[in-house]
């Protein structure tokens, strides 16, 4: 399908400016007719001196003049539209992009992303003013010397004109070619940014590893594919003008030959064919800018299909028509059946059959292996993704019938990854909480102790943290992160190893902090310490995606050969503090020796 006519309906808001932009374009096309019209009388009578030059030579001028104007009003009009053509299309973008599910984000790259929003918008701007006012502008001006040729001399204006097709089809053919190298072009483009963010960010990684070499191998080769494609598109686009003038060559010495036997015949004057030859020139910039319209428009084309391609792709996490706001949780959230695979149609089942009820207010840890499903298993809670079997229900509710803005509402979390923003402190903190006021970020970020690190900041809450809170450490990021959640104030809490990537000093202060972010809250816990795990209210084990064990810690732990009993004999949860530390090797867990 065209992806032209779609493309061009965002232009439909600015109607008005477009049908100023065509009468700018029809004054044009008018005054670079009058110009050639004007030959004629200046060869035949002003140059003989029949007629006197001043009065030709304002009508000259006054065709110039008006052709300036017309050309400089529609190329102007014509940039706006397209720009804001352009700021619709990028913002409507961004949005639906953050709109998808998290399962879309995990088949892309966001280099990938990034480059819809930028170079393939680009490319569709310069499609929509100066490839759309080229092919309007330059289209009438040929039909304003087509119809003086005719005026002229018919018989030789039909010869010359039925000729075009043969101009015409060569270029067709390398627009198609064109439009396939530049499609090409753009996801090499794709690749390399893909490459850039991966080793920019993980920066450290790959200095750790000392892979420098091995980055900068991958972005040479993507580099030089990059190359090799815009070679081609460069070298398609270059065969152009020469074919062009080639053929115009052709055509002069045939209208020379034709032209000067009318002349001797009598039916033309010296100045209606000069007029005539003239207006034939004129044409020849019209043709070579149209002849680059057909490029652009195709490589516009390519870049709108995969703008398009984003913004038809139907988030899987969506709202019912007619889904009404959650209210607030009082009785309780039910996993009732729930299974779960990240492939549609998936075989591999990453949950299944998963039940248990917990009632408001409760803190219900999730232990299992690595692997075991726990992140999965929280996810689909905020329906970052949506269950592939049964349901989940707050308060006997589904919660694919509720809005999912009233949903996520609800839901406080805090990962092991912290998510900050390049932003103060304060704003990140109240991030999710607009109407906050100081007061009530500092009381949040005083509860999440981090008040304390806060204020020994240059700038206070005004510090602004880098990107990802590059400028802070591992517990600071993590307290803050506790903080946003406090000040949220969601009755459904989320925590999944919020503390794993901490050392012992600062997972201290972050171990309270997250006991004053669960006081009153009903919270699913994935934790590797037992002390939280002890105090829930209830355990689920999971293993390969299966609740095997619910019970509390004591229950759990009474079962011999239970997957509780077995996780805690493998240390998968850190001692308690209060407990003397026995390390594993005691414990006979792991072996030692050669013997062994
Ligand atoms: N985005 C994803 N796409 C496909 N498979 C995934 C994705 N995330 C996790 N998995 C798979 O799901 C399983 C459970 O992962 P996860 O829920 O993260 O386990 P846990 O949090 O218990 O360690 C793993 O086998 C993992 O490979
Ligand atoms: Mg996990």
């Amino acid at each position: 399908m065209n992806p032209l006519p779609r493309l061009f309906g965002y232009s439909r808001p600015y109607r008005g400016r477009l049908a100023a932009a065509i009468a700018a374009m029809l004054i044009y096309a008018a005054a670079s007719a009058g110009v050639a019209y004007l030959i004629t009388p200046i060869i035949d009578r002003v140059l003989p001196g029949a007629d006197s030059l001043p009065y030709w030579a304002w009508a000259v001028i006054g065709a110039y003049l008006l052709k300036g104007l017309g050309a400089y009003f529609s190329a102007y009009l014509m940039t706006d539209i397209g720009q804001r053509v352009v700021r619709d299309i990028r913002n409507q973008l961004f949005r639906h992009i953050l709109d998808q599910s998290a399962g879309f984000f995990g088949r892309r790259t966001s280099g990938q992303l990034m480059s819809r929003i930028t170079n393939d918008v680009n490319q569709v701007q310069q499609a929509v003013s100066e490839t759309v006012g080229d092919l309007l502008r330059e289209g009438l001006a040929l039909v304003g010397f087509a119809g003086l040729m005719f005026y002229r001399d018919y018989r030789l204006a039909l010869v010359c004109l039925t000729s075009a097709p043969i101009v015409v089809y060569p270029l067709i053919r390398l627009g198609q070619r064109v439009r396939r190298s530049t499609r090409r072009s753009q996801e090499e483009l794709e690749r390399l940014s893909h490459i850039t963010v991966e080793a920019f960010t993980g920066h450290r990684i790959v200095k750790a590893f000392s892979a420098e070499a091995h980055e900068a191998a991958r972005f040479d080769a993507a580099s030089h594919r990059l190359y090799r494609t815009n070679l081609k598109v460069t070298s398609t686009l270059s065969l152009l003008p020469p074919i062009m003038e080639l053929l115009g060559g052709v055509a002069i010495v045939g209208l020379i030959w034709y032209g000067s036997q009318r002349i001797a015949s009598g039916v033309l004057t010296q100045g209606e064919f000069t007029g005539f030859i003239f207006a034939a020139f004129m044409m020849y910039t019209p043709i070579k800018k149209l002849s680059r319209v057909n490029t652009n428009l195709q490589q516009a084309m390519a870049a709108s299909e995969r703008i398009f391609e984003i913004l038809d792709t139907q988030s899987e996490v969506m709202e019912r028509p007619g889904a009404q706001p959650l209210s607030p949780l009082r009785h309780g959230i039910e996993f009732r059946g729930v299974s779960f695979a990240y492939e549609d149609g998936g075989a591999k089942y990453i949950l299944r059959d998963v039940s248990f009820p917990v009632r408001a207010g409760q803190v219900v840890a999730l232990v299992g292996l690595s692997g075991a499903g726990k992140t999965t298993l929280v996810n689909l809670i905020p329906r970052f993704y949506d269950v592939t079997g049964g349901a989940i229900l707050i308060d006997g509710v589904d919660i694919r019938d509720v809005t999912l803005r009233s949903l996520r509402a609800q839901i406080g979390i805090v990962t092991q990854e912290t998510v900050l923003f390049d932003d103060t402190i304060a704003n990140n903190i109240a991030y999710g909480s607009p109407g906050a006021s100081q007061s009530e970020i500092e009381a949040a970020a005083n509860t999440a102790h981090a008040h304390e690190f806060i204020v020994t900041l240059p700038e206070g809450y005004a510090t602004r943290i880098g990107e990802r809170g590059q400028r802070l450490s591992g517990g600071q990021r993590q307290r803050l992160a506790i903080a946003r959640a406090l000040l949220k104030n969601s009755p459904v809490l989320i925590l999944d190893e919020a503390t794993s990537s901490l050392d012992s000093q600062s997972e201290q202060l972050v171990q309270e902090a997250l006991a004053n972010l669960m006081r009153n809250r009903t919270a699913f816990v994935i934790a590797h310490r037992l002390s939280t795990v002890r105090r829930a209210d209830s355990i689920v084990a999971l293993d390969r995606g299966r609740v095997v064990e619910i019970g509390r810690h004591d229950e759990l732990l009474a079962r011999p050969g239970g997957v509780y009993a077995k996780l805690y004999d493998l240390q998968l949860f850190d001692r308690e503090p209060e407990h003397p530390v026995e390390s594993a090797f005691e414990r006979g867990v792991v072996k030692t020796g050669p013997s062994a």
